[in-house]
C-alpha cells in the first residue's frame, strides 16, 4: 500500500466519436467480423468516456469521424506530440492510412502545433508513450506489429528526446498501449509477457518500480488506460488492474467500453494527449 500522495496534471486529448464504427475487417486478433458491432452503445459508452475525463477537469477536443474510417476512434494512433511538436502517423494498413490525413489536417489548423511528416510506419500513440519526468524527458516506443523500428529513430530525431524501444512479441498486445501506460510523469504499469525477453530487462532497469500487470489485465484492457496522474480512467472489465492502481496510490475510475474492445482497444486507444 502507497502513502505517496499522486497529484493530476490537466491535460488536453483529441476524441474521435465511434459513429461510423464497424468490424469489417481484421487487421488484430480482436476483430471478428462476424459479430456485428452496437454502434449506438459504441457511441453512448464513448460519450461517458468523454464526459469522464471532462468532469476530471481536462479538455478534450473532437475530430470529425468520416463514414469510410471505421477504426477512426481509435485517435491514439493517429499521431505523437511532446512539447509542441507533431510526429505524424502513416498506418500500417491500407484500410486506416486517410485517419492520418485528417489528423494531420487538425495540427495544421492555427500555428498551435509544429508538425512534422513521417517517413516511416508507425501509429502514433497506440506505439508511444512519453513520461517527460523520468530520466529528464523520454520515450517509450513499440515495435513487432505495426511501428517500424526505423519510425523510433526518426521520433528521437524529430522530437529531440531518447526513444527507447521495446519489442513486442505477443499478437494480442500489438500495440504499445494495449501492454504498457504511464501512470504519471516517472511511472509506468505493464504487462511483462508482451515484451521480449531483453525487452522486460530494459524495462525492468528503468522502472524497478513499476507496476506489474498479468496476462489476465492486459486481455481485460486493464493497461489500455488513460491517467491524469491521480485518476486512472480504464476499462469496467478491468477489476483487478483497479486494484493494482489503487494499491500503488492512485484512483481508479471505470469506464465500461465493452464496444470499443471488438475492435481491439479500449479507454487509451480512444484517447490521444495534446503536449503543447
Ligand atoms: N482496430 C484498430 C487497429 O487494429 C484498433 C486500434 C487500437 N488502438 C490502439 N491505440 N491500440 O488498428
Amino acid at each position: 500500500m502507497s502513502h505517496i500522495e499522486r497529484l493530476p496534471r490537466n491535460r488536453t486529448y483529441l476524441m474521435c466519436p465511434p459513429e461510423h464504427f464497424t468490424v469489417e475487417y481484421t487487421i488484430n486478433p480482436w476483430m471478428d467480423i462476424t459479430t456485428k458491432v452496437d454502434a449506438g452503445l459504441a457511441l453512448t459508452q464513448w460519450q461517458s468516456l468523454k464526459d469522464t475525463l471532462t468532469g476530471l477537469g481536462h479538455v478534450v477536443h473532437v475530430l470529425d469521424p468520416r463514414p469510410e474510417l471505421p477504426d477512426m476512434v481509435y485517435s491514439a494512433n493517429g499521431a505523437f506530440s511532446v512539447d509542441g511538436t507533431v510526429y505524424g502517423a502513416r498506418f500500417r494498413y491500407p484500410q486506416r492510412a486517410d485517419e492520418a490525413v485528417a489528423h494531420e489536417a487538425f495540427y495544421r489548423t492555427g500555428d498551435a502545433w509544429r508538425f512534422v511528416a513521417p517517413q516511416h510506419v508507425n501509429e502514433g500513440e497506440g506505439d508511444f508513450a512519453y513520461l517527460p519526468a523520468a530520466y529528464g524527458g523520454i520515450v517509450l516506443a513499440g515495435y513487432g506489429f505495426r511501428t517500424e523500428p526505423a519510425a523510433h529513430a526518426e521520433a528521437q530525431e524529430v522530437l529531440g528526446r531518447p526513444v527507447i524501444s521495446l519489442k513486442l512479441v505477443d499478437p494480442a498486445f500489438y500495440h504499445l498501449d494495449t501492454a504498457l501506460a504511464a501512470l504519471d510523469d516517472r511511472h509506468v504499469t505493464y504487462y511483462p509477457g508482451a515484451f521480449s525477453p531483453a525487452s522486460q530487462r530494459v524495462l525492468a532497469q528503468l522502472f524497478p518500480d513499476a507496476v506489474l500487470a498479468d496476462r489476465a489485465d492486459a486481455e481485460a484492457f486493464g493497461l489500455n488506460l488513460v491517467s491524469d496522474g491521480r485518476h486512472v480512467i480504464l476499462n469496467t472489465e478491468a477489476t483487478a488492474m483497479g486494484h493494482k492502481v489503487r494499491d500503488a496510490g492512485y484512483l481508479p475510475v471505470h469506464v465500461d467500453l465493452s464496444e470499443l474492445k471488438r475492435g481491439g482497444g479500449s479507454v487509451k486507444c480512444a484517447v490521444a494527449e495534446l503536449r503543447s
